[in-house]
């Protein structure tokens, strides 16, 4: 078929198509197994961390007995390799038995009683990345029902061998026939990654219309490098990027890998608080069985979350990048509030950075700020103020900044307030 009759094709579909069924009017919040699990399917050797239907009800037994379900983190989902190799012969997708012996139904089941959600994962095209079976253009209505008839939520369509007329169909097709199906499912698109992630080759708008989130860049690895790198890449290309966000579609950077082997403390919280600020999914892929403390206090971080989590859906921006390689993020919040994240790009020691607000862009007047992650509250901040503070070397300063006359009436009331010790520049 050539890209014409593709495009003219595309234009029916898309008459009929939006995935307007209110799901995911915030970022999606859970847990993947994709960056720490991976296509360990060695059950004999590995049994409790291999991919099988163990780790996902351990998974939903920590995020529903540690504080985790509360904060907002419900979707378990899988990845690849979850799948037998061969359909079965009605032509539907099954899962491996000698790993999933109780089915998906039961599976979601299991989750769905524990008060969580599903999450499954298929690819556009004839193998999924890790060589399972793909989902052709023919397939996608078979899918879509067999999923729904199973009770899943969410669905992360990946985009291995496949060619970009094929995904210029089938995205739009799987989207109109998870739709078709009456069941509210999540609709992850991995489109934009095969095809560079920009305008022209991607159109957000049709993306928006048709998807709730979807991968732009690279996949994440367990890594301080692949967390700049994913920073870098959203930063630069932000004019495209951010106007595409709100709710119900949302840019997707890839899971939080914060609680494994490859961040710093530091590095985590900034991880953390940049996800926050691009409206992100706050996704975990780690091993919740097995957790430090640390990692557990910044991914459980409530004013970290309500940031990410801000009924705008607003993404944030990179509004500054100094010469120092210190950065600054910034992102508009409902009442009136707003977050900023100071970023150091340095690798030798912590760095003392001064500005006010007024150079940040904030209007004239009086604000106070929450330290999310030391819970300090900063007093008496005129936009004027000029304030110094040290940033550690890829570590961040997070702020939620409100109107002072407001704090008096509600802001009092929602976060804990100490006065200031540490910032006492002001
Ligand atoms: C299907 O799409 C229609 C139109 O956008 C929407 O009103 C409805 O909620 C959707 N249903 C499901 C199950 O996605
Ligand atoms: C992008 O998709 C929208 C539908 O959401 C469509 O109206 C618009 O024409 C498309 N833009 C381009 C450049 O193809
Ligand atoms: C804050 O600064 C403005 C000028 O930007 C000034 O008019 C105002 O009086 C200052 N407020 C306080 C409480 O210092």
């Amino acid at each position: 078929m050539g890209p014409l009759a593709a495009a003219q094709l595309l234009a029916l579909i898309s008459l009929t198509v939006a995935l307007d069924n209110g799901l995911l009017k915030t970022p999606p919040m859970g847990w993947m197994a994709w960056e720490r699990f991976r296509c360990d399917v060695d059950c004999k050797d590995d049994p409790k961390n291999c991919i099988s239907e163990v780790l996902f009800r351990d998974i939903a037994d920590r995020l529903a007995e540690d504080g985790w379900k509360e904060l907002g983190y419900e979707y378990v989902i899988i990845d690849d390799c979850w799948m037998s190799m061969q359909r079965d012969e009605h032509g539907r997708l099954q899962p491996e038995p000698s790993r999933f012996p109780g089915g998906i139904a039961k599976l979601a089941r299991y989750i769905h009683d524990r008060e969580l959600k599903l999450g499954i994962y298929a690819d556009m095209g004839t193998h999924t990345c890790m060589g399972f079976p793909g989902t052709t253009l023919d397939k996608i209505e078979i899918d879509a029902q067999t999923f729904a008839s199973w009770g899943v939520d969410y669905l992360k369509f990946d985009g291995c061998s496949s060619n970009p007329v094929e995904q210029m169909l089938g995205y739009p097709l799987m989207s109109k026939a998870l739709n078709a199906t009456g069941r509210p499912i999540a609709y992850s698109c991995s489109w934009p990654v095969y095809v560079g992630g920009l305008p022209p080759n991607v159109n957000y708008s049709l993306l928006g219309d048709i998807c709730h989130l979807w991968r732009n860049y690279n996949d994440i690895q367990d890594s301080w490098d692949s967390v700049q790198d994913i920073i870098e890449w959203y930063s630069n290309n932000q004019d495209y990027l951010q106007p595409a966000a709100g709710p119900g579609r949302w840019n997707d950077p890839d899971m939080l890998i914060i609680g494994n082997f490859g961040l710093s403390v530091d590095q985590a919280r900034s991880q953390m608080a940049l996800w926050a600020i691009m409206a992100a999914p706050l996704i975990m892929s780690n091993d919740l069985r097995n957790l430090g403390n640390s990692a557990r206090t910044i991914l459980q971080n409530k004013v970290a979350i309500a940031i990410n989590q801000d009924p705008l859906g607003i993404q944030g921006r990179r509004l500054l990048t100094e010469k120092t390689h210190i950065e600054v993020y910034w992102r508009p919040l409902s009442r009136s509030a707003s977050a900023i994240v100071f970023l150091s790009r340095r690798t030798d020691m912590p760095y003392l950075y001064r500005t006010s607000l007024a150079k940040l862009n904030y209007d004239a007047g009086n604000y106070e700020a929450y330290d999310v992650f030391n819970g300090l509250t900063v007093t008496g901040l005129n936009a004027t103020t000029e304030f110094t503070f040290s940033i550690n070397p890829s570590g961040v300063v997070m702020w939620y900044v409100y109107p002072e006359q407001q704090s008096k009436q509600t802001e009092k009331s929602h976060y804990q307030h100490e006065k200031a010790s540490h910032h006492t520049v002001l």
